[in-house]
């Protein structure tokens, strides 16, 4: 059984991570999706929005599940019995970043690896934190964003 992770913050998700998580669906016999609970880092959408519009993006994929986690990714792997990480790479700038977070969690747990995915063209300029921005001064969200989460980030700059 090959169960993979897919961590990250997802505030919110994009198209970009879309794309990951449907090609490692593809891959992996089982992916869960680990959105971070930073208590350092405050968010635009707590924990249960990420996850619920995650869930709303993922229900064509059978072998997807979403789930929040905080503490150490290696720690949450162990719990899962997951020993696979999937991270999407969107350009040379992600590898330094990516490389030492694989080495780290590879030294924290040497059964973890990472595995890396090329985002995918088209989304290569994508970023949660672009996604708000144009969220934020009322720009067309539906080229970044699947369109079932496209009114839950737009009501967010409503409120
Ligand atoms: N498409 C579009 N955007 C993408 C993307 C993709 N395929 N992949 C990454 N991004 C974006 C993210 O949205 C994020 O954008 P933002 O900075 O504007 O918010 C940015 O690229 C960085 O993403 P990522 O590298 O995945 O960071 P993250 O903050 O989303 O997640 C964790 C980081 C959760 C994986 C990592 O911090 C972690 O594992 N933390 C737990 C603690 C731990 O175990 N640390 C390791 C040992 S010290």
């Amino acid at each position: 059984m090959k169960r993979a992770v897919y961590p990250g913050s997802f505030d919110p998700m994009t198209k970009g991570h879309l794309d990951i998580i449907e090609r490692a669906s593809g891959i992996f016999d089982e992916v869960i999706i680990a959105v971070l609970i930073n208590p350092e880092k405050k968010g635009l959408f707590n924990a249960e929005e990420r996850v619920n519009m995650i869930e709303k993006t993922i229900t064509d994929f059978k072998n997807v599940r979403v789930e929040s986690f905080t503490g150490l990714l290696v720690d949450f792997m162990k719990k899962k019995e997951a020993n696979l990480i999937v991270k999407g790479l969107r350009a040379v700038s992600d590898f330094e970043y990516e490389l030492q977070m694989a080495l780290l969690n590879n030294k924290l747990d040497t059964r973890v690896e990472t595995v890396f995915l090329m985002t995918n063209e088209k989304y290569s300029c994508i970023s949660s934190s672009a996604v708000k921005q144009i969220a934020m001064f009322g720009g067309k969200l539906t080229d970044f964003v699947p369109g079932e989460i496209v009114k839950d980030i737009e009501d967010k700059f409503k409120l």
